[in-house]
């Protein structure tokens, strides 16, 4: 029985010397050198093989991100499930990342780096935490994660989802009728949703229109859920003050690309969380133990949805 890790080779040696501890009894390949086809029946993927034909026994398909857009799902049998990342390391990581962000905003840090470079000492105002309302699209595992979190701080927190979801201390609107009332209480705007055809470009001029003026977008989802022509204007009219974007369209930015300028503009080259190799192992493991058992699967993918 063979797994086969199809994803960045430097992590692949740590997951290879992780299976070789913990699942002995499996084999670990890295692609492309996946041995004998027919003994594969699991394959940990950031973007799918040309042909999973190839693996006519495969059981499981794993992505090693949270995200699975970039999967070609279309080339999945409906037979094979799929499993997005659901890990404690890729959590915590993105959880560092956004209250980083909102911090970073809130205690007006890109501005103070500003002023450092022109040698200015000036204070400006600070304001309490309850004066700044931080908005989170998607209320998955990651979204939940840091919504949690930064109520801690004391921001009024608020989420907006597809479906209805009642989530402790936070406020949660739902559906596009909930849009804009979600909107129109969100200083902090930060996108974690999945990348589906139907949030590709969500974050568009309209959107910006609903937001408080001078609002605050972090995009932590995915590069396809940005206009990125639509951001460009509501930040040069003010409509948005700051704009945080850890991922692009494409990616890498290209050089010649006016956000890389752009005074308000702060942008991080997909690193707000990295898949961690230890528990992520562990995470891969459970789904085997629990599908061998028929158990459900932690982070199986609707196929209808598209996450
Ligand atoms: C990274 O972008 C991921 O989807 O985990």
């Amino acid at each position: 029985m063979t797994f086969v890790y199809k994803a960045d080779p430097v992590r692949g040696e740590i997951w290879a010397r992780l299976f070789a501890r913990k699942a002995p009894g499996l084999e670990f390949r890295m692609w492309p050198d996946s041995g004998d086809p027919a003994a594969v029946r699991y394959l940990a993927a950031w973007l799918t093989p040309p042909d999973l034909a190839v693996f006519p026994n495969l059981e499981l398909l794993f992505c090693v991100g949270a995200g699975v857009d970039q999967l070609d799902l279309a080339t999945v049998p409906r037979s094979i499930p799929v499993v997005r990342m659901v890990e404690p390391g890729l959590v915590g990581g993105m959880v560092e990342y956004v209250t980083l962000a909102t911090l970073a905003v809130h205690r007006d840090w890109l501005a103070y780096v500003e002023q450092q470079r022109q040698r200015k000492w000036q204070a400006l105002p600070v304001l309490t935490p309850a004066t700044r309302r931080v908005g989170v699209m998607g209320l998955g595992v990651l979204g939940k994660a840091v919504l949690e979190k930064l109520r801690g701080f004391g921001f009024p927190c608020a989420g907006w989802s597809r479906s209805p979801r009642v989530l402790e201390g936070i406020e949660c609107f739902a559906g596009g009728g909930e849009l804009n009332a979600f909107l129109a209480r969100t200083d902090i705007l930060v996108c974690l949703l999945p990348l589906t055809e139907a949030t590709r470009g969500i974050l568009d001029r309209r959107l910006f229109d609903a937001l408080p003026r001078g609002a605050t977008l972090i995009n932590v989802g995915r590069g396809g859920h940005l206009v990125q022509a639509d951001l460009l204007r509501a930040l040069d009219d003010g409509r948005l003050g700051t704009a945080i974007l850890d991922v692009t369209d494409p990616e890498p930015l290209p050089a010649n690309d006016p956000l890389w300028t752009h005074p308000n503009v702060v942008i991080t080259p997909h690193i707000a969380s990295e898949t961690q190799p230890e528990t992520a192992v562990d995470a891969v493991l459970d789904n085997i133990r629990r599908h061998r058992l028929g158990e459900p699967l932690v982070g199986r993918v609707d196929r209808e949805q598209g996450y």
